[in-house]
């Protein structure tokens, strides 16, 4: 069933040049307010206006409107990834795969490593799978797991589309049993975990006996409008996010930092770990 295809490739009135490169625009318009002068206790290192001009408020269009400037110059039009995008839309899956510049950040870190085994757990449509397969040499391996069904069966089109298929291969099940099974002796350079966020510390403890020493493992989703740093705020994703800092707090296995994000999916971030 066709949902929606107007966030795909619909460009904001930029330039002509930038009319040719890729950039979803969110389909609601969600409001996100700068406070400009938030009490001083709340910010751990710095007072945000200090000698800054900030805008008093910004909306979601602002952003991605942002990255499709930046995409504009640093990420050509892929055909590839807008028919991933497509045929998911299509077949009804949510649309929450990672932004275009998030998804060419997770296929510089794989190539800036060298990596040649990758683990992603949460498939969707294998859009951030073929970012990160594409980083792959031509001996490389990638493995992404996946509950649903259905995504799965779409990731193997959209990956197969992308001549990923046999490099980047979809085992469908829950992502933690998938986790468990595999052998500690074949490492991985680096794993995405974009799963269930309740599960993140679970898929956390699996994913450091799985990586290298030296390895990086990225957890997508860990800022959530701020809302992970709200204490008035909580749902079972956030409290999945929780669990995980305060597990990281006393983990002398990783070293690790929150990256926020700002962009055509709002404010969000990455959680960047390395392997001690
Ligand atoms: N990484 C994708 C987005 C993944 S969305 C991208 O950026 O393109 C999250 C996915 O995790 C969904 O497809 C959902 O079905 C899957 N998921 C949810 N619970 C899971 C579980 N227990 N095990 C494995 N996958 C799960
Ligand atoms: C959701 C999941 C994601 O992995 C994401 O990047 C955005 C949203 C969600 O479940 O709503
Ligand atoms: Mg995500």
């Amino acid at each position: 069933m066709l949902k929606s295809t107007v966030n795909i490739t619909r460009n904001l009135q930029l330039t002509n040049s930038a009319a040719k490169f890729v950039g979803r625009v969110p389909s609601q318009s969600r409001l996100i307010s700068y406070t400009r002068n938030k009490p001083s206790s709340v910010m751990a290192h710095r007072s945000p206006t200090q000698g800054k001009q900030l805008p008093k408020t910004t909306n979601i269009e602002d952003w991605a409107r942002s990255d499709i400037y930046h995409n504009s110059f640093l990420i050509p039009q892929d055909p590839v990834l807008d028919a991933a995008l497509k045929n998911s839309v299509a077949n009804g899956l949510p649309e929450i795969a990672v932004s275009v510049a998030q998804g060419k950040f997770l296929h510089l870190q794989a190539r800036s490593i060298q990596a040649k085994r990758i683990l992603e757990v949460g498939t969707l449509g294998g859009y951030s799978t073929i970012w990160l397969g594409r980083a792959l040499p031509e001996d490389g391996e990638l493995i992404t797991l996946e509950i649903n069904s259905k995504h799965a069966k779409i990731a193997e089109e959209n990956l197969y589309n992308a001549g990923l298929f046999p490099k980047c291969k979809v085992i469908t099940g829950p992502g933690h049993e998938s986790m468990v099974n595999l052998p500690s002796e074949s490492k991985f350079d680096l794993i995405f975990i974009d799963a269930d966020k309740p599960s993140n510390l679970k898929y956390f403890t699996e994913a450091k006996r799985l990586i290298r020493q030296g390895g990086i493992i990225i957890v997508d989703n860990v800022v959530r409008f701020g809302r992970v740093a709200d204490p008035e705020q909580s749902d079972a994703n956030i409290e999945g996010v929780r669990l995980l800092l305060n597990a990281l707090k006393s983990d002398q296995d990783v070293d690790a930092t929150t990256m926020a994000t700002v962009g055509e999916k709002g404010y969000d971030g990455f959680i960047y770990a390395i392997r001690n």
